[in-house]
């Protein structure tokens, strides 16, 4: 079998990868070690950058994202009593974000790719990757063999794809956090509108959504935490101590659909690709949610990766190939920082003083006071132009 680009991993990287190709006239097949319902289900990220959407809505694969998908254009920061919005409208004119769930992208990327007759391939076993050193590398997987002239590792931070490259070759910058986030979906109407970044002495909770009808919650925890200490009630309760902090504002409560402990790193790999192979999106880096940019950094990724390939299709030249990881570091660090400032801004830290909390409380103040202070933590959130736009 043969392929222009063999792509591992069927998430919102690899699945955008192989839609962009396709558009250019570029042929791929994807290799996902899950199911297709698995990948549909799985709970993750739900905050879309206006450059995301607008990539989504180019790329023909937006309908039912515009339909569906709740426009927000403002955030609240709640603290010390109070609750404070993060104006977007005020702040950064016509850029807002769009709540629509990642496993709702993933199935529109799907039912896109199948309807244009494209070739991905779930419950694959065994994958690996081989000769990424030369111009004919390949993949095997189940038995099989696939020749490409180029690997797209998009599988994720525990992929296969970063770790076939030679030890030596790439620098790991890595950041752990001393806790982790307890995520719920629950069948609830949402009690805002907007969502509710809060921030108490007993730790950090969010307040998020996907539909009307359904809520997303996430609770600060320790980086060690047992989901079976956590029974419904007393997510509740901890959820309505750390959210019912401003006069006037009570939680609704509904049945617990889906709940998860997601461990809170930054990590990047540096550079992002080695002969033939290409990392892109989680593959490459992660950040702690707190910044909602994981998922928007690996659609970012991406937009390079395709210009570089269609370059590289139509006249041979690998130029553009060569300096993908270059093009996208920068944003890449940009979304590691904001992600790093967001956690600690907002979070408890047992290693924090009671001078650590004032100066905490201090720089919520100016965020939610200044209009410049407001304004970097908008146009971060909204996600910041991409590279080829401004240069
Ligand atoms: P992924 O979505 O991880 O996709 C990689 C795909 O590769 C997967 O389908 C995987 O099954 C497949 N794969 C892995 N190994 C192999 C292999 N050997 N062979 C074949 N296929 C393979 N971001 C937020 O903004 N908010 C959140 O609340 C949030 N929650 C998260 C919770 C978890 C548990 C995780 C892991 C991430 C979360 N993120 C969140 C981050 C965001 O979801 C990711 O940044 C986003 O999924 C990146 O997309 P991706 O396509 O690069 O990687
Ligand atoms: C989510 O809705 O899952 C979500 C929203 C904002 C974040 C992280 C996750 O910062």
């Amino acid at each position: 079998m043969r392929t222009q680009v063999g792509i591992i991993g069927a998430g919102p990287a690899g699945l955008l990868l192989s839609h962009l190709l396709h558009l250019r006239g570029i042929e791929s097949v994807v290799l996902e070690r899950r199911s297709r319902e698995y990948v549909e289900r799985r709970v993750r990220a739900g905050v879309l950058e206006q450059g995301t959407v607008d990539t989504l809505v180019e790329a023909g694969v937006g309908e039912r994202m515009k339909r569906e998908g709740l426009p927000h254009h403002g955030i609240e920061l709640r603290y010390g009593g109070a609750g404070h919005r993060i104006a977007f409208e005020r702040l950064v004119p016509g850029r807002a974000i769009t709540v629509y769930g990642q496993q709702e992208v993933v199935k529109d990327l799907i039912a896109a790719r199948l309807a244009a007759g494209g070739d991905v391939r779930f419950e694959v076993d065994d994958v690996a990757v081989h000769d990424i050193d030369t111009d004919r590398p390949y993949l095997t997987f189940g038995g099989e063999r696939l020749d490409c002239d180029v690997i797209a590792g998009c599988d994720g931070f525990h992929g296969v794809s970063r770790p076939s490259i030679p030890e030596g070759v790439l620098t790991e910058y890595q950041r752990d956090y001393p806790f982790a986030w307890l995520g719920i979906l629950a069948k609830v109407k949402p009690s805002s509108e907007e969502l509710i970044y809060s921030r108490t002495e007993r730790g950090f909770a969010l307040h998020s959504m996907r539909t009307p009808e359904i809520s997303r919650f996430y609770l600060q925890v320790a980086p060690d935490e047992d989901l079976a200490a956590w029974p419904d009630e007393r997510i509740w309760a901890e959820l309505r101590a750390r959210l019912e902090t401003v006069p006037g504002f009570t939680l609704a409560t509904g049945e617990i659909v889906e709940r998860g402990i997601t461990p809170m790193r930054g990590f990047v790999a540096e550079p992002m690709q080695y002969g033939r192979l290409f990392l892109a999106g989680d593959a490459a880096h992660i950040v702690p949610p707190t910044g909602a940019k994981g998922l928007n950094l690996a659609v970012a990724d991406v937009r390079v990766l395709t210009e570089a390939l269609a370059r590289l299709f139509a006249d041979g030249s690998t130029e553009a190939l060569d300096g993908y990881s270059t093009a996208c570091l920068p944003r890449v660090w940009r979304a590691q920082h904001f992600s790093w400032w967001m956690t600690t801004l907002l979070h408890t830290f047992e290693s924090d003083d009671a001078y650590a909390r004032r100066l905490q409380t201090s720089y919520l103040d100016y965020v939610t006071s200044s209009d410049a202070a407001g304004t970097t933590l908008a146009e971060n959130y909204v996600g910041l132009p991409y590279q080829e736009e401004t240069s």
